[in-house]
């Protein structure tokens, strides 16, 4: 079947729903949000609709601060190269596997981008 671009809020919880249900069952980043954060997946995914409704698909509806939160994780959780790339791979895999078009080229980018400052902004916390 032919795979389409991401176009409206439907496709987004398509895409954060099936990511976030690989990152559960993912060996490195699994226990991070169960074990050590131990988010409420309900509250946490529906801030990731509005996340990546805001940046691909101009919601504006998010308005949290993920640097801040991610910084404060890298103090209790290990958050380097290796998580970083894991989380790349899958969030890559799954964006593959749905759709296909330049809004989603644009978000593995976007993903690529806030994922080096993020990490960067993590080990430079931690110096
Ligand atoms: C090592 C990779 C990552 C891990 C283990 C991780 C883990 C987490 C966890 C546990 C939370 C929930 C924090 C809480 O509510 O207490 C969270 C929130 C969030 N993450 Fe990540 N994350 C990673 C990378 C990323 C990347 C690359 C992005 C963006 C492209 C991202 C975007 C977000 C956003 C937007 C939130 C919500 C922040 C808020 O509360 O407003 N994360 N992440």
């Amino acid at each position: 079947m032919e795979k389409k671009d991401i176009t409206d809020r439907e496709d987004i919880i398509l895409l954060v729903d099936t990511f976030y249900e690989k990152v559960k069952n993912n060996a490195i980043l699994g226990y991070i949000f169960d074990d050590i954060a131990k988010i409420n997946w309900e509250t946490h995914l529906e801030k990731m609709y509005s996340f990546w409704s805001s940046m691909l698909i101009g919601e504006h509806s998010y308005t949290g601060n993920p640097m801040k939160v991610h910084i404060d994780l890298g103090k209790i959780a290990p958050m380097g190269e290796i998580e970083f790339m894991e989380w790349l791979v899958v969030f890559h895999t799954t964006i593959d596997e749905l759709f296909e078009g330049k809004t989603t080229e644009f978000a593995k980018e976007r993903a690529e981008n806030i994922s080096r400052i993020m990490q960067y902004k993590i080990e430079q916390s931690l110096t």
